[in-house]
């Protein structure tokens, strides 16, 4: 690649079409944590002294999260310093060969980067395994473990006193949930689509610090800090229903540069405020294991009972 960075005389590693930015790679990095610092200003994400859990799945995305909060942490110059505590869980959930590789890559991160790291079985609370899931015809696999992965982490940071739930969504993952509610007009999905949900009784707050990062922004970004993600899919991965959407959206990008983060921004700033109705419903407490939950019985005592051991 040609050019020049911006702001030094290094070779320009990256080209950002929306900002019209020309980037070595150490202006790159810089460029990226500063984004997310402002990001976690802007939205009040994080507040000083706050203890963050990172979701550490040993994908990309979570790994360049865990890898930007560990670099706020410990940085001393004001424009990176974030004064917080950082740790990271992976939950390992059963899935023969795929979960001991993602508990490795994600605990070896965290040793590289001084962060706490906490591997909780989360086949063991919810009585089966992903592979036993996937064993019987029923729901998809990936469904079921969605479940189980948003009851699991939110039972964990609340039960080990943090303050914030950090999940490694980015951009496009953003753009896509919202063109895709949008879409089906799901007036209570949009209403509820936020990059910070506040605490309430049982469930912790969940922030995503990425989510004015792209797909690839943070492609780069663990290529070039040598971050190496789990090799390999899950066994049980299918194309997620977002996809589309993000093809649709990337197409438009290549006219417009600045088309999804001025559509999410948009929309937060613009048409949410005329949604905030149903943001803070009423939650009501699931019977059987008393965490918040939209109905009777919560989707992961439901599913216990139909997965789980007789
Ligand atoms: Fe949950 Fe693949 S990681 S089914
Ligand atoms: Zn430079
Ligand atoms: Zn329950």
């Amino acid at each position: 690649m040609a050019g020049k960075c911006k702001w030094c005389s290094g070779d320009m590693e990256v080209f950002l079409p929306y900002a019209r930015l020309s980037l070595c790679r150490s202006h790159f990095r810089n460029y990226v944590v500063r984004r997310v610092k402002r990001t976690i200003e802007r939205y009040g994400m994080i507040n000083s002294g706050e203890r963050v859990l990172v979701a550490l799945s040993g994908g990309k995305d979570s790994l360049v999260l865990l890898h930007i909060l560990s670099t706020l942490r410990d940085s001393d110059d004001p424009k990176f310093s974030l004064k917080c505590e950082v740790e990271a869980v992976t939950l390992d959930l059963g899935i023969k060969g795929y979960s001991e590789r993602c508990i490795a890559v994600a605990r070896a991160h965290c040793e590289k980067l001084g962060v706490p790291h906490h591997t909780i079985k989360a086949a063991e609370l919810a009585g089966f395994t992903m592979d036993d899931v996937a064993s019987r015809r029923g729901r998809p696999t990936c469904s079921v473990c969605g479940v189980v992965k948003r009851y699991v982490l939110n039972k964990v940071g609340v039960e080990m006193g943090f303050d914030r739930l950090a999940t490694g969504h980015n951009l496009d993952d953003e753009a896509a949930v919202l063109l895709s509610n949008y879409l089906s007009a799901n007036v209570e999905l949009l209403s509820r689509q936020s990059p910070v949900l506040p605490a309430r009784e049982g469930m912790i707050s969940r922030i995503k610090p990425l989510f004015e990062v792209s797909e690839r922004e943070t492609a780069m970004y663990a290529q070039f800090q040598g971050l190496a993600p789990v090799d390999g899919k899950c066994p049980y991965a299918i194309a997620p229903s977002t996809l589309k959407f993000k093809m649709v959206l990337n197409m438009l990008e290549e006219e417009v540069p600045t088309m999804k983060i001025s559509m999410v921004r948009g929309f937060l700033e613009k048409v949410k405020p005329l949604l905030k109705k149903g943001e803070t419903g009423p939650l009501r407490r699931c019977v059987a294991c008393g965490y918040p939950s939209s109905s009777e019985v919560c989707s992961f005592c439901r599913l216990k009972k139909i997965y789980g051991p007789m």
